[in-house]
Formats: C-alpha cells, sequence, structure tokens
C-alpha cells in the first residue's frame, strides 16, 4: 500500500497535498484562460427563483458555504438542509427553484432519497459529485463531477475543497444569468479562484508547524472552532474533522454567537481555533477573540499577514496565511483545518485513514 500512498503515511495525508493539483484540474476544466466560465449549457440559472442544497456530512458545509456565495454574488435566495431532515420536514419547494445534490460518493442513502423526493416538483436536478457513474448523478438532470480524483480517507479533504470549487463557478454562473455581475468583475472572481492553487501550495508549507501545535491540542478535551461569514461553515467542517478523526469533542460557532452561549465553556484548558482572513467583518471577529482571552481561553489564530500581528497580542499562537480574496477564503482555510485534524489525530495515535464508527459511504438510512 506504500505505492498507492505515494510515500505518504496516510492516503489523508496524500489526498490533503493533492488539493492544488486537483483544484487547478477542476478550474482548468470548467474556466477557460481568457476568464470566461465553461459550465454545460444546460446549467442555467434563468428562471429559476431559488437554489435548495442538500447534502450530508462534509459535503452539507460546502453547501452552506455555498449559500453565502448564491446570495452575495448573484442575489439568488439559497437554503440549505441535511437530507436526513429535509425529506422529512415537507419542505416548501418552489417549481422554478434548482435542487443541488452534493455528494462525494454519490451513493449517500440520504442524499439520494431526497433527490427522489423533489424528481418532479422543482425545475432542475443538479447533482456536484465525484463519482460521475453514481446513483446521485445517474439520477439528476444535470451531474458537475468535481474532478478531486478517487478519494480513500474517510475524512472528506480533496473533495471538499474541489465541491466548493464548483459551486463558487455555479454561483458565478447564477450570476452571470441574472445580469448580476459584470464581466471584468466575473473574469477577476475567476482569476482569485485561479489563484488557489498557489496560495494552497503555500498554505501546506504550514504541516510542521501545525504539527507542533497539534501535540498541545491533542491534549484538550473540548475544541472550539469560530468562524463569520462564509468562514462560519468552515468553522463547523473544521470542528467535524477534528472530532472524526481525533475523537476530541469540537464544535463551530459563528464567532457573533459566541458571548450567547460557548462562552460559558471557556477556560485555560478550552482551545479556541479563530478562522479569521482579513475580510470586511476581522475586527470583529477580533473583538469576539478579545472576548475569549479576557477569559484566559487559549486563541490559535489564522489569519493572512497584514495587521495579524496587532491583532494576535495575547493569542496563544498565531498561524500566518497568505492573503486571500475573502470570497473564496474558505477554501484556503480548509488546508490548516484538514492539517490541525490531520496532525491531532496523529499526536493521539488514532486511525486516521479509517476512523472508528465512520464509513466512507453511508448506503443504509
Ligand atoms: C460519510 C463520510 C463523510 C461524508 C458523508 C457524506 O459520513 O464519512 O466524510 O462527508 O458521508 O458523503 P458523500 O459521499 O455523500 O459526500
Amino acid at each position: 500500500t506504500r505505492i498507492e500512498k505515494a510515500g505518504y503515511k496516510h492516503f489523508m495525508a496524500k489526498e490533503i497535498a493533492e488539493q492544488p493539483v486537483v483544484l487547478a484540474d477542476a478550474l482548468k476544466h470548467y474556466t477557460s484562460a481568457r476568464g470566461t466560465l465553461e459550465l454545460p449549457e444546460a446549467l442555467s440559472f434563468k428562471g429559476i427563483d431559488r437554489v435548495t442544497l442538500v447534502a450530508c456530512g462534509t459535503a452539507s458545509y460546502a453547501c452552506h458555504v455555498a449559500k453565502y456565495w448564491f446570495e452575495q454574488i448573484a442575489g439568488l435566495p439559497a437554503e440549505v438542509d441535511v437530507a436526513s431532515e429535509f425529506r422529512y420536514r415537507d419542505p416548501v419547494l418552489s417549481p422554478a427553484s434548482m435542487a443541488v445534490f452534493v455528494s462525494q460518493s454519490g451513493e449517500t442513502a440520504d442524499t439520494l432519497a431526497a433527490l427522489r423526493h423533489v424528481k418532479e416538483k422543482v425545475a432542475r436536478v443538479v447533482s456536484v459529485v465525484n463519482v460521475p457513474t453514481s446513483s446521485i448523478a445517474r439520477e439528476s438532470d444535470l451531474a458537475l463531477p468535481i474532478l478531486a480524483g478517487v478519494e480513500v480517507g474517510v475524512a472528506s479533504t480533496k473533495a471538499f475543497t474541489c465541491q466548493l470549487t464548483v459551486l463558487a463557478l455555479m454561483a458565478l454562473k447564477a450570476a452571470q444569468d441574472r445580469g448580476t455581475i459584470d464581466a471584468a468583475t466575473l473574469a477577476r472572481r475567476l482569476e482569485d479562484l485561479r489563484a488557489l492553487p498557489g496560495l494552497m501550495n503555500a498554505a501546506l508549507g504550514l504541516s510542521d508547524p501545525i504539527a507542533r501545535i497539534a501535540k498541545d491540542l491533542a491534549k484538550a478535551q473540548d475544541i472550539l472552532f469560530l468562524g463569520r461569514g462564509p468562514m462560519f461553515p468552515l468553522a463547523l467542517e473544521g470542528a467535524l474533522k477534528l472530532k472524526e478523526i481525533s475523537y476530541i469533542h469540537a464544535e463551530g460557532y459563528a464567532s457573533g454567537e459566541l458571548k450567547h452561549g460557548p462562552i460559558a465553556l471557556i477556560d485555560a484548558a478550552v482551545p479556541v481555533i479563530v478562522l479569521a482572513p482579513k475580510d470586511a467583518l476581522f475586527d470583529k471577529t477580533v473583538s469576539n477573540m478579545q472576548e475569549v482571552m479576557a477569559r484566559n481561553g487559549k486563541v490559535l489564530l489564522l489569519s493572512d499577514a497584514e495587521g495579524v500581528e496587532t491583532a494576535a497580542q495575547g493569542t496563544w499562537k498565531t498561524l500566518t496565511l497568505p492573503p486571500v480574496a475573502p470570497l473564496w477564503a474558505p477554501i484556503l482555510y480548509a488546508i490548516p483545518a484538514q492539517l490541525l485534524a490531520y496532525h491531532t489525530a496523529i499526536a493521539k495515535g488514532t486511525d486516521v485513514d479509517q476512523p472508528r464508527n465512520l464509513a466512507k459511504s453511508v448506503t443504509v438510512e
């Protein structure tokens, strides 16, 4: 199996490292060098009044990030459900809506059942899948492959960032079809996306410092992840990744929600991981972080260089990422979130690729 892992100790490590390459492939597939979208004709948002995104696990967090994008970039209302809830809550569907099912395997039973539930009730069923021959792909009107390549590690990594990339392109397409973006802005947003593989390579360089920090994180009983805007769902994903493979209890929270409950958990034993790229809400997040530090909380700040030094005063540790277009920051920050989970699991000695009680693809309800 050493060969399959291409010299890496675990599939998860290999799959984390592959992200710059697979992301670049996906971008190349769905865009042109001239700065235009090259998505299938059938992916039209003309006449679509709402996007309903449905998925499970990590894929559902990709949907939550995409909700911010559809609404911010395209002004198109978007809602997200986990598949196991969606079908049983009598969702009110618009006949002019697009339902989007996101699934790495394309075989998750709940997601497939949710797809069948909406099939005749919406204008279009689109799936975002890694396996183009899967049931979910076959049963949708249109399947968009994420082109991540085979993912073996049970904890999803490269599929997540490729799902995000395809969803980002879909949001841009929605904006184009609805006339809420001009050609120059579109080209700039695509250029920002194309910068990601390079930025991801820089983020992968944080592996050693993260491994050192993880030795301390491994001693924690509870860990909180905080983020705002599209970084909030990434906080949820960071917490999920950590619980899945290190078995440490972790929760993701919207930074501004901290004072409404989770702040009660804060003491010197609870590390708080703050995902805060320099965006319009950066100062607000910094003030949430200060609330944590005022209660002796151990803050690990992940941010980009500019202004970090002042913000970082009093933090436990800081990890500096390259500056990134704020819209696409969740795609870049996924890498340190994955590395934090990976190295914490290694420090704890758990089975990274085959965590207990979990399956790669859940084909029963
Ligand atoms: C399982 C896996 C998760 C994955 C989820 C959804 O629980 O362990 O990593 O996110 O299923 O899988 P899918 O194949 O539908 O993306």
